[in-house]
């Protein structure tokens, strides 16, 4: 038995690659020309003039904040960064081997249970979820981290911003100017990227008409994967093992002859270098210096020579921001997480923007099984 010619005539396009899944107004990633740009700013006339919060802003509002409407929005986010104490409780009971990305997925999903609103996808609910879950994810992963360092949990400083406050959370010490500086740029150049494989899966739940918490939990699920933002992990852990620069050419040869992959290159949109690597390696070479980490620095630069040479492929965004983590004081498994605290802000415009004008995902697959295969009951297979 044959299957109708409609499923034969069905081409699939692995991997999505070129599909056109949506309309946004929120980015637009320019692949051939290596730009990015946030509700039509270029992401290098926001960065290191913006701070995280102005980018949240921009992304839910489609324009830049005045100082009044930053300010309380500044005010408002830091206000929500406590965590129900229930939720501290959890974290404290995790596995002490349990990833972040597992640890926070599982706190978003029981946060839904402690908001009123959580079922509600009324606009009002929405941009009060919406505030709660940017701030509530940085103070997860700070906890988590203090948490593990048998230390005490820290409640935000309300003259520090959201990034600010997110590394003082987890280190306990204030970040310096240079520090916050680097911290909001990390965030800000985070904040979104057009229709990646996070976003279209907090798209696909939204439209569902499923609540703000449960696409969270779905994209944090898809971030967590190394070919995506778990990339950023993985890249610390080369750096280490090849530990001296003068390794790193047998190193990487070695990875491209096996035909591995280098984690922190490529791109399914950029042809060219993606232009959040030229900030985070502008940064990654100064803190590092200043940090005592200059080796990490020369050898991410020396690996860099040789796969653009080689692959004629770029650093992403994962390559350069893991020596800036590092310098940071961030321990490499929360890394991820750090990514996933930023891409909430764009998770959310993506989830409200489906809402505002929905309809359900649901695309096709073609069937290559068989069908009209003879049933053998139970007691004569
Ligand atoms: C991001 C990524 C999944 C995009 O993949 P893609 O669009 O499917 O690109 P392809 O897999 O078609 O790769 C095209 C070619 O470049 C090579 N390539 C792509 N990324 C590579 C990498 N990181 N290291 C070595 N070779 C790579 C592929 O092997 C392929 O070469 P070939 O034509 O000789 O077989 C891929 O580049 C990758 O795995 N990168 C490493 C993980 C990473 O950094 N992820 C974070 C993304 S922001």
């Amino acid at each position: 038995m044959g299957v109708p010619a409609d499923n034969e005539d069905k081409i699939v396009v692995r991997g999505l690659e070129g599909v056109v899944a949506a309309e946004t107004r929120i980015s637009y990633v320019d692949g051939a020309n290596g730009q990015l740009y946030y509700q039509g700013y270029s992401i290098h006339d926001l960065a290191e003039k913006t701070s995280f919060e102005e980018i949240v802003f921009l992304l839910w509002n489609a324009r830049l904040p005045d100082r009044r409407e930053l300010a309380a929005l500044r005010s408002d986010l830091v206000s929500d960064m406590r965590l129900p104490s229930q939720v501290i409780k959890m974290i404290e009971l995790t596995p002490p081997n349990a990833h972040p990305m597992s640890v926070l997925r599982t706190a978003i999903s029981m946060l839904s249970m402690y908001d009123p609103d959580a079922n509600l996808v009324s606009e009002d609910a929405n941009s009060r979820k919406a505030r709660n879950l940017v701030a509530q994810v940085p103070t997860i992963i700070a906890d988590l981290n203090r948490i593990r360092a048998g230390k005490p949990v820290l409640s935000p400083d309300p003259e520090l911003g959201i990034a600010g406050n997110f590394l003082y959370m987890m280190r306990g010490t204030p970040p310096d100017d240079q520090e916050q500086l680097v911290m909001d740029l990390l965030f800000m150049l985070h904040a979104d990227h057009g229709l990646n494989a996070s976003t279209f899966t907090a798209r696909v739940i939204a439209s569902t008409l499923s609540d703000m918490h449960s696409a969270l939990a779905g994209a944090i699920g898809s971030l967590k994967g190394p070919l995506h933002g778990g990339a950023n992990q993985r890249v610390m852990e080369m750096l280490d093992d090849i530990e001296h620069p003068e390794r790193v050419q047998e190193y990487i040869q070695g990875m491209l002859e096996n035909r591995q992959r280098i984690m922190g290159f490529g791109h399914r949109v950029y042809r060219t270098e993606d232009p959040r690597a030229r900030h985070l390696r502008k940064y990654s070479e100064q803190l590092c210096n200043r940090t005592d980490k200059k080796h990490l620095y020369d050898i991410s630069h020396r690996i860099e020579k040789i796969v653009t040479e080689a692959k004629g492929i770029y650093p992403n965004v994962d390559f350069y921001s893991a020596t800036v983590q590092h310098a940071l004081g961030i321990p490499t498994q929360f890394f991820t997480a750090v990514f996933a605290a930023s891409r909430a802000a764009g998770w959310i415009a993506h989830v409200i923007e489906q809402y505002s004008d929905n309809r359900l995902i649901r695309p096709t697959s073609k069937y290559v099984g068989e069908l009209g295969r003879s049933f053998v009951p139970l007691d004569r297979r």
